[in-house]
């Protein structure tokens, strides 16, 4: 094909929403599993807010020049000590053409030249996504299990884990703290993101914070609710127990939704309380490097909305 990779247009979200659709749900439904989007294509939009709330023209695209069709989109961040990649598309008429392979190589090009590490979270269920990362020298370091729960209109009927009443809301004046905290236990930082999902300007996020003895945090977990996505995501926190504390704290904020939110399959105890709640596996995902890789101390929570490392 001929084309060319630019960023993305502000006019463009609308084509670049119908892409991300399109592409995902045509990918699941070709292997044998359900849609993922299954509202309207506008709700995938939600990709474009967020990502250039947080850094704007960091969506690249290919455009095919003959036809003037967007092939394929892929969003990407930069952050204090790495370059986060977010959702990678190729419309479903032009997959096996080397388009997510040129996207991915525009963006690892860029984090080569600000010499940082690229992290991603992908699906260990898809071996397309796995193979174009896996070629480019990303590395699996962490398996998670994504999980759901219906969390019903009157409340989630689970009584509160041992921790519960050390959490509290987060404020926006938490997020230095956070990002303090993410760089200690998993060590990369990324104060913006914090600051963004605290002053919540869009109404979508909420977090929550766990205080240990002494009042300092110990873990945090963000969520999203929006038609587009209800996402528990992301987190870092000390202990398995603490985990639960937090994930409770934020399903209880989805009253009436399935949301999804994926555990460290290492964290056997925290995975066992999962289930215990009613908790089911939808898919598995790996976070996935390239580059250098801090091997985290504390228990990682991340999310697609939008995409953590
Ligand atoms: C995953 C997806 C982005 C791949 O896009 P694509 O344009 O078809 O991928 P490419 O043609 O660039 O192929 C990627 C590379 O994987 C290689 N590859 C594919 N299957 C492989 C296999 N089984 N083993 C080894 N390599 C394989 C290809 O050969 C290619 O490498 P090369 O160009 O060096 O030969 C596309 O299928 C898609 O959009 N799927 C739906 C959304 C999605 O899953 N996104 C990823 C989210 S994590």
């Amino acid at each position: 094909m001929n084309m060319q990779l630019r960023p993305m247009r502000t006019d463009e979200w609308g084509p670049v929403a119908e892409l991300i659709y399109d592409s995902t749900n045509a990918w699941y439904v070709a292997n044998g599993r359900s849609a993922i989007f299954t509202g309207p294509k506008s709700h995938c939009e939600l990709f474009c807010q967020v990502y250039e709330a947080l850094d704007r023209e960091c969506c690249v695209v290919a455009e095919d020049f003959d036809t003037g069709r967007l092939a394929g989109s892929c969003f990407y961040h930069p952050r204090e000590t790495h370059v986060s990649l977010g959702i990678m598309n190729v419309h479903p008429d032009c997959f096996g053409q080397g388009i997510a392979r040129r996207l991915l190589a525009h963006i690892t090009d860029y984090a080569d030249g600000v010499g940082k590490p690229v992290r991603l979270v992908s699906s260990a269920v898809n071996l397309d996504s796995f193979s174009l990362y896996s070629r480019a020298g990303f590395v699996p370091r962490i398996v998670f299990q994504d999980m759901l729960l219906a969390v019903p209109e009157d409340g989630l009927a689970i009584e509160p884990p041992p921790g519960a009443d050390r959490v509290r809301e987060a404020t926006p004046d938490d997020a230095i703290a956070m990002a303090d905290l993410e760089m200690r236990l998993v060590g990369i930082r990324r104060e913006k993101d914090y600051r963004y999902f605290l002053a919540n300007a869009d109404g979508i996020w909420h977090a929550s914070v766990i205080e240990g003895q002494g009042g300092a945090i110990e873990g945090f977990l963000v969520s999203v609710a929006h038609p587009g996505s209800h996402m528990v995501g992301p987190g870092v926190v000390a202990a398995e127990a603490q985990a639960a504390a937090l994930i409770h704290a934020e399903l209880s904020r989805h009253r009436g939704f399935t949301p999804v939110w994926l555990v460290p399959s290492a964290c056997a105890d925290l995975v066992q309380t999962m289930y215990a709640w009613g908790a089911r596996n939808c898919e598995l995902h790996f976070a996935q490097c390239r580059g250098a890789w801090p091997e985290p101390t504390g228990i990682v929570l991340p999310t697609f909305m939008p995409e953590t490392g």
